[in-house]
């Protein structure tokens, strides 16, 4: 058997290592008889000379087996998943779990919290006065039973391999590696046990893939490994070159969340939650195709059964379900100011994910993986790509508990926004399928 340094070495040289090599190496990371130090020099000489079709599969096999594989096969039904890669404003798994879940498919979803630029659902779902996210394993099971829908965080035995190479890929500058990518999410996935996942892999400025080439690579490696350990998997590939829908911040997405399920959300969030939300219908064979899946959504949301879903999966977590009816029962920070244009014109694009640090200099994000959290803080667009502005119009609503941080917050807004002096077209929200 190899020793863990020959391992280091061979990545180092390019060599490819075996199924062997690659267990060897998750378990003992995990085991702790390899410590971290070692585990980034090989992160880096994989990210610097990637990984073979094959090791990447072995790597999500090897990290996903790391620890406990959660058993789902007692509920009834195809169990749905969904993940974004992550982008600003995302908030699409607020509306799409109870709206998968009122039309008849049970949605169980691990998530995570935001860091960086990039906002996380829990850190959103805790904005919900008493929402509690970690949950033992057969209240999970009785929830999806009862309710049909659960988001909870990863518990620590689930997917350990996952949990201590994300955190040291996060401060050792590999992240951005499709293999490492692939073995991260995937993994989680396997380890969760949902039958079939949704995967949305965002593409633009506030993305993680900036590029379309980027998040194709990274999309086809996603599908082709999920297939390959055995769930059905659809891959979309849509637009972060702007925030999605105009909240970005926990409560305040909390909020525009909410009024999607109402039917009354801005237009590209509707669009991206009826899209993947019929996707998972066909996926979990409550609709043949996807044109009678968004029909199904568009009625549960008209008939008030997706907001009765959401009021009570909030509930069900200890939640506060008032939310849905009054959302000044959510954080709101003390303070608020409007950023207003600097010139007339057509906002022409955005660095989304310039926005996405504007709104953690408000405190609606971490800067480090241990800090707290202003759940009250954020932003609200005024304007998105597309549309026309008057000088010294209204540009954005800035929220902090703290007055001292809105100068940062607006002279980052403002170089995160182009204004142009021709109209610009919508961008594309889907680039893929
Ligand atoms: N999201 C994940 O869960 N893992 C990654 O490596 C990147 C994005």
């Amino acid at each position: 058997m190899k020793s863990i340094i020959e391992l280091i070495e061979d990545k180092r040289d390019a060599r490819e290592h075996t199924a062997e090599d690659i267990e060897r190496l998750v378990s003992a990371y995990v085991g702790s008889q390899m410590p971290d130090y070692q585990m980034a020099a090989w992160l880096m000489a994989a990210f610097l000379n990637g990984l073979s079709s094959a090791e990447t599969a072995w790597l999500t096999r090897s990290m996903a087996g790391s620890g406990r594989m959660v058993d789902l096969s007692s509920v009834p039904g195809i169990i749905l998943d969904k993940h974004s890669t992550g982008g600003v404003g995302d908030k699409t798994t607020l509306v799409l779990a109870p709206l998968v879940a009122s039309c008849g498919v049970p949605v169980a979803k691990m998530s995570g919290r935001g860091l960086g630029h990039t906002g996380g659902t829990l850190d959103k779902l805790e904005s919900i006065p008493g929402f509690c996210v970690t949950l033992a394993y057969d209240a999970l099971l009785r929830q999806l039973l009862d309710v049909g829908v659960v988001v909870t965080a990863q518990s620590a035995d689930v997917d350990p391999a996952d949990k201590k190479m994300y955190a040291l890929r996060d401060v050792t500058g590999t992240v951005q590696s499709i293999p490492l990518i692939v073995g991260s999410i995937i993994s989680k996935k396997v380890a969760g046990g949902a039958d079939a996942i949704v995967l949305d892999v965002k593409v633009g400025s506030g993305a993680f893939m900036k590029t379309e080439a980027q998040a194709r690579a990274l999309a086809h490696e996603l599908q082709r490994v999920g297939e390959l350990l055995g769930k059905k998997v659809v891959c979309v590939m849509t637009d972060m070159s702007q925030p999605l829908g105009r909240a970005v911040g926990n409560s305040l997405e909390v909020c525009e969340a909410i009024r999607t399920l109402k039917g009354e959300g801005p237009r590209d969030l509707t669009e991206l939650c009826l899209a993947l939300g019929a996707k998972m219908l066909v996926l979990g064979e409550a609709a043949q195709d996807e044109r009678i899946g968004r029909q199904l959504l568009l009625d549960s949301i008209a008939e008030g059964r997706a907001l009765a879903t959401f009021r009570a999966w909030v509930s069900a977590q200890g939640g506060d379900p008032r939310v849905a009816d009054d959302p000044s029962l959510l954080p709101v920070a003390g303070f608020a100011t409007v950023v207003t244009a600097p010139r007339g014109g057509f906002v022409t694009g955005f660095d989304a994910e310039g926005v996405g640090r504007s709104a953690m200099l408000l405190g609606a994000g971490r800067q480090t993986k241990d800090a707290g959290i202003d759940l009250g803080a954020g932003l609200v667009l005024e304007a998105k790509i597309g549309d026309a502005i008057d000088a010294e119009a209204p540009l954005a609503t800035l929220y902090a508990s703290d007055p001292e941080l809105f100068d940062a917050a607006r002279e980052k807004l403002l170089a995160s926004v182009e204004i142009g002096d021709g109209p610009a077209e919508e961008p594309v929200l889907f680039h893929e399928v």
